[in-house]
């Protein structure tokens, strides 16, 4: 099977409530696990590349291990520019074989983001690559903006509409009270699911996309702090928030901090318990299993998108 866009498999989560897993890549190791994952469930799967993650792999090492896991399995595998903070950088992409991208105009005003999704809905479209757009703000840290959480700005259901019909974007993503990385939520999580289920009144065809979606697996936590890191306090999405959004319209839910924990708590895990241990195979390998694992049960106990290919 070769790359496919997000087209038919947004379609398919919109008509029998589920959602696809959109998971971070940086490396060989993370790249198997999470399509060896995805096999495994017999699941569509979205590899994203932000594009500091471009930079630090190198793209043409992207895109061949890519190309091999493509080559290696037969499931359905997009690959998606995450975050992509310009036209020239969605451009860049479309033009070397990545079959959708993220324009992130929502640190600009609505008209500014109008025109900016504009323009690479144009190009994309051109060359058949499909666009998610992003509006409203999520808190936390996004990339290399910084949106504090007094800021967290909600996204405004008609503004949604009027953004996805002046646009053509093909999915949005929306700011319902997620944020990026381990630290989402001060007290007990929330999630606005009266502006989730308002947006899909308004657009039910529109593929809806959530960011800092990762749980931040107390497990995974627990076990980077026991084996030596300092990572106190931190929460994420609950899983059964997840499932529910899964099922309310949710068709792309987007994951990295749950990945870095899994990497993490292994590498750690491995070098506490063999001090004497220093060849990489070792500690990557269980790094990779790791993540496999975690991908795994989101696949199929949270985001159910087990057999839907
Ligand atoms: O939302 C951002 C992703 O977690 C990617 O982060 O820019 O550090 O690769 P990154
Ligand atoms: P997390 O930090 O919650 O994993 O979010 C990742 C993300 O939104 C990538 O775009
Ligand atoms: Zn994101």
């Amino acid at each position: 099977m070769s790359l496919v866009t997000t087209k038919e498999m947004f379609e398919k989560s919109m008509k029998e409530g589920f959602a696809i897993g959109a998971f971070n890549v940086n490396n060989m190791e993370i790249i198997q696990a999470i399509v060896d994952a995805a096999n495994q469930e017999n699941s569509p799967v979205i590899l994203q590349a932000s594009s500091s993650a471009i930079k630090y792999a190198r793209p043409i090492y992207l895109r061949k291990m890519i190309e091999a896991a493509v080559e290696e399995n037969n499931i359905p595998i997009a690959l998606h520019l995450d975050h992509g903070p310009d036209f020239e950088t969605c451009k860049s992409c479309i033009d070397a074989s990545f079959t959708s991208v993220m324009i992130d105009g929502s640190k600009y005003d609505f008209e500014e983001n109008i025109a900016l999704t504009k323009k690479v809905v144009d190009y994309a479209h051109e060359r058949g690559i499909v666009v998610e757009a992003e509006l409203g703000k999520l808190a936390g840290i996004e990339d290399d903006v910084n949106v504090s959480s007094n800021d967290a700005m909600y996204t405004d259901p008609q503004q949604a509409k009027e953004f996805v019909e002046r646009t053509g974007c093909d999915s949005l993503a929306i700011a319902i009270g997620t944020s990026h990385g381990a630290y989402k939520f001060k007290g007990e999580a929330k999630l606005r699911f009266d502006i989730l289920a308002k947006v899909k009144e308004l657009i039910p065809n529109t593929p809806i996309v959530l960011h800092g979606a990762s749980t931040v697996i107390p497990e995974l936590v627990n076990m980077c702090n026991n084996y030596g890191a300092e990572i106190p306090g931190a929460k994420g999405v609950p899983d059964e928030m997840l499932n529910k959004a899964s099922k309310l319209g949710v068709s792309k839910i987007n994951v990295d901090t749950d990945l870095r924990l899994a990497m993490t708590a292994a590498i750690r895990k491995v070098f506490a318990e063999n001090p004497s241990t220093f060849d990489p195979r070792k500690y990557l390998g269980e790094a990779r299993t790791l993540i496999q694992q975690t991908v795994q049960h989101k696949i199929k106990d949270v985001f159910g998108s087990s057999n839907k290919i």
